[in-house]
């Protein structure tokens, strides 16, 4: 070999290495292996239009939060290893989640506000789930859960949550009117 040629190759690894991420992205074959390291279920797909994961983050919420089908609604759309930031779950996957939540959801009701997906600056996907929960334990909520998606599969979750205060009189429209 050249040792100009070497040269050559030598310095446009670098480059490669920057632009190949990008290049893969654009050609439609890049590949977010959490989909596959955090146990995405058969139900789900790898890639996945912004139209399909709303349509999955409504079925979900519709299915958990308003149905209380909880292990239905997990087993069908969230990785069985799931990352949780949620306070009140102690660790990630679905087998915890539906154990918590399902007891805190029974007997209450929820009334969904908004529902919407969308992506961040590096195309990571993103949805939104705000609701109004009455929970027996907990009384009125005002809550955000927010969840990543891989495709159709969710594979992080965090969420936000305050109790309401009826007696509030600073702002008449507080909440969710
Ligand atoms: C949940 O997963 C995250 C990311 O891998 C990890 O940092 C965290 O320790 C896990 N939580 C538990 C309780 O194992």
């Amino acid at each position: 070999m050249h040792g100009s040629t070497f040269l050559t190759i030598l310095l446009a690894l670098p480059l490669l290495g920057l632009s190949s991420p990008l290049s893969i992205r654009w050609n439609h074959h890049y590949y977010d292996s959490a989909y596959h390291t955090l146990g995405c279920p058969s139900t789900t797909k790898p890639h996945a239009s912004h139209r399909e994961q709303l349509s999955v983050l409504n079925n979900f919420a519709n299915l958990v939060y308003v149905q209380h089908n909880v292990a239905q609604g997990y087993n069908t759309y969230v990785a069985k290893d799931f990352i949780n930031h949620a306070p009140e779950i102690s660790g990630n996957g679905t087998a915890i989640a539906i154990a918590t939540q399902t007891p805190m959801l029974i007997g209450g009701h929820v009334n969904l506000q908004r529902v919407f997906v969308g992506s961040d600056e590096n195309d990571v996907d993103y949805g939104t789930v705000h609701f109004q929960g009455f929970s027996v334990r907990f009384g009125e909520g005002d809550i955000a859960g927010i969840f990543k998606f891989v495709g159709t599969c969710v594979v992080e979750y965090w969420d936000v949550a305050q109790g309401v205060d009826r007696n509030s009189t600073k702002n008449p429209i507080a909440y969710f009117k």
